[in-house]
């Protein structure tokens, strides 16, 4: 056995002795001890951070609602920032790296991080945020992406982020559903070698909302229009400003973020999540599940957009006094091994990223990996999507060198923080098995009728109170959608994650997939009801229907079937269809191919049958066609498919 490999027992591996040594939890028997008293468990974890005023209650459940850390005062960015001056102030706590090879790096050490978000705060305050007050970020990975966030909940003023690829329309009903008055963007930001006019796409979002003001990062210093009586450069605000500014006091269940997820139909959902459960969560799954250390140089490539990069591209490194990175652009920019060169760059020991990009790394061939010293690197991450096991061993052998514990994670947006995993001092990592519920949760897998299925037996993953405090506590300005989603399947007491999955001899978790009509398009949820709503905008569609299919390197990616009755060209109406869908949602969600077809298959009561659809790309047999209203309707998409 060559030295420092992981052992393999059976069809998992485990951690080496000298890693379990040195891991924060390295004793499974934490997994028991948590279990005896959940709540116990987590104040004892509340405790490792600084809260302004203690909690009265820890824990309260009036189902479906419940609260964590009752009545206690808390900031993040006291925990993130200023608890870290004393014994780091001048350790690196973030480094960028620019998408162009020939720009610098920019590097804050805690206190610059410090001052720049006190002086933006103060900025803030200038121009009228107040706490409470909900702000739009639509920011590339740049730091003032961070520094914007952590700026907000200094004075209690309540992000949401959209992610900078999303299209202007997008962006636009976020902004209207939170009543934003305050939208950050930039000039523009660079990817794939590409000026991304930002500046355009943002004054275009902000119409028809209640936008007032506008700051502008200058990042590309390309043109813009600038408009005097409602935008500010980003620079010139906080020219001058003091790099104090007192954090604002906030109740651990006041609101901290917003976050939009995919809605069924067009409208996104923004699942709310709270000051002092989120803090809690995020601290504790960044410093256990990657093992942060205070010489750890930590790497998540998620851009913030995405609730991975709210919870390990921002805050959960910053709580654990790390130092990590943040990437501008994408993995295989300008070359396939822009990624390699990264790791080897900054020495990089933890790596966190998301089985497309991994596939994606496999095809463009080994002697990439091969090529660079990734010898620092000592725990690799994947989140977002299931991850077959060709795509795990890849990862754990060519990019780990069979050196690094492998944490499969998985989490939503919803639950703010990861879940389910194997904890890197623990084990086991098994190929394509996320692993145990993280310390202190409750999870079981449900048959229909809300029975535990036995092992092997797939069913719905739900989670169990108390529920994980950094568990959304409701859907912004939504409370019907909230109950509808969560706590309906099985009543108000049990969270019903979206999720099938089943759990193996010894209750490992592997995940199936959604049972909803989410698709993970290279790890972004989508659902097929927005791309729907999106494709019957256009003026010749008379009826859709979109299904996710198998893709190799994108995990899912989405089909149309339109029908549609014009006389135009068919190419025509597939490009503008095309262009709808990026219209209204943004490039990811383009889909693979558009089929126009005369009908869609239909039950006697007018259902569209998606759930046949689908099988088309799944090599499934069609089954009983004869149920159906139209079986013909069928014999012409399959002479489509040909
Ligand atoms: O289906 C699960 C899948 O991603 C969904 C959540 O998507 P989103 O809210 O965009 O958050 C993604 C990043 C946390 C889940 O319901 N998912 C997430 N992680 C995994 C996963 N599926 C399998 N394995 C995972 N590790």
């Amino acid at each position: 056995m060559e030295k420092n490999k992981l052992t393999k027992k059976g069809d998992s591996y485990f951690p080496t002795k000298e890693f379990q040594k040195r891991a924060w939890v390295n004793n499974k028997r934490i997994y028991k001890e948590a279990l005896k008293n959940p709540i116990k468990f987590w104040e004892g974890l509340a405790k490792e951070l600084f809260w302004q005023k203690k909690w009265k209650k820890i824990f309260i459940h009036q189902p479906p609602y419940f609260k964590w850390f009752v009545n206690g005062k808390i900031n993040i960015t006291q925990n993130a920032l200023d608890k870290n001056l004393k014994q780091r102030r001048n350790k690196v706590a973030l480094i960028w790296e620019p998408e162009p090879m020939e720009e610098r790096q920019r590097v804050f050490t805690y206190y610059d991080l410090f001052r720049e978000v006190n002086k933006l705060a103060n900025a803030f305050k200038k121009i009228g945020v107040k706490k409470g007050a909900r702000v739009g970020i639509y920011l590339p990975m740049i730091p003032e992406v961070i520094i914007s966030m952590l700026a907000c909940v200094r004075i209690g003023a309540v992000h949401a982020v959209v992610f900078s690829a999303f299209s202007p329309k997008a962006l636009q009903v976020r902004l209207q559903d939170t009543e934003a008055k305050i939208l950050i963007t930039a000039d523009g930001y660079y990817r794939r070698g590409k000026l991304v006019n930002l500046k355009q796409n943002a004054d275009e979002g902000v119409k028809e909302t209640k936008v007032e003001k506008v700051v502008v990062v200058k990042r590309a210093g390309n043109e813009i229009n600038f408009q005097p009586d409602r935008d500010y450069w980003y620079q010139d605000l906080i020219k001058n400003q003091n790099d104090w500014c007192q954090a604002e006091s906030m109740d651990s269940e006041d609101l901290l973020f917003i976050l939009y997820t995919s809605g069924s139909t067009g409208k996104p959902k923004g699942c709310v999540h709270t000051c002092g459960g989120y803090t809690v969560q995020a601290k504790l799954t960044a410093k256990w599940i990657f093992d942060l250390k205070e010489d750890d140089i930590f790497w998540s490539m998620a851009d913030v957009g995405w609730v991975t990069g709210h919870t390990y591209s921002c805050y959960g490194p910053l709580l654990c006094g790390a130092t990590y990175i943040i990437f501008e652009g994408a993995p295989d920019w300008p070359a396939p091994d822009r990624w390699c060169q990264i790791i080897e760059k900054y020495g990089v020991t933890t790596f966190y990223t998301a089985p497309t990009a991994i596939r994606m790394f496999e095809k463009y061939g080994s002697e990439f990996p091969r090529k660079y010293k990734l010898n620092t690197l000592q725990v690799l991450g994947s989140v977002g999507e299931p991850i077959d096991e060709a795509a795990w061993q890849w990862y754990f052998k060519e990019v780990g060198k069979g050196k690094c514990p492998l944490v499969d994670t998985w989490w939503q947006t919803e639950t703010g923080g990861i879940l389910i995993t194997s904890l890197p001092g623990i084990g086991p990592f098994k190929p394509s098995f996320t692993g145990l519920p993280f310390p202190g949760t409750k999870f079981d897998i449900f048959d229909d009728k809300g029975k535990s299925c036995s092992s092997n037996k797939p069913g719905n993953l739900v989670m169990l109170p108390p529920f994980a405090p950094g568990l959304l506590r409701g859907i912004y300005k939504n409370p019907e959608k909230y109950l509808e989603t969560y706590w309906n399947q099985y009543g108000k007491k049990v969270y019903f994650t979206s999720d099938g999955a089943y759990k193996d001899k010894n209750g490992l978790i592997r995940i199936v997939g959604r049972v909803d009509d989410a698709i993970k398009v290279a790890g972004h949820r989508i659902t097929t009801g927005e791309l729907e709503s999106a494709v019957a905008l256009h003026p010749d569609v008379t009826e859709c229907a979109v299904v996710g299919a198998a893709d190799e390197i994108k995990g899912e990616v989405p089909m149309v079937f339109a029908v549609s009755k014009t006389k135009k060209p068919e190419e025509q109406i597939k490009t503008e269809i095309i262009s709808q869908i990026r219209k209204e949602i943004g490039p990811i969600a383009q889909p693979k191919e558009v089929y126009l077809v005369k009908d869609l298959p239909k039950t006697r009561s007018g259902k569209i049958m998606r759930r046949i659809l689908r099988r088309l790309f799944t090599g499934e047999e069609l089954g009983d066609l004869s149920t159906l209203a139209n079986p013909e309707s069928m014999e012409e998409i399959k002479c489509k498919l040909k």
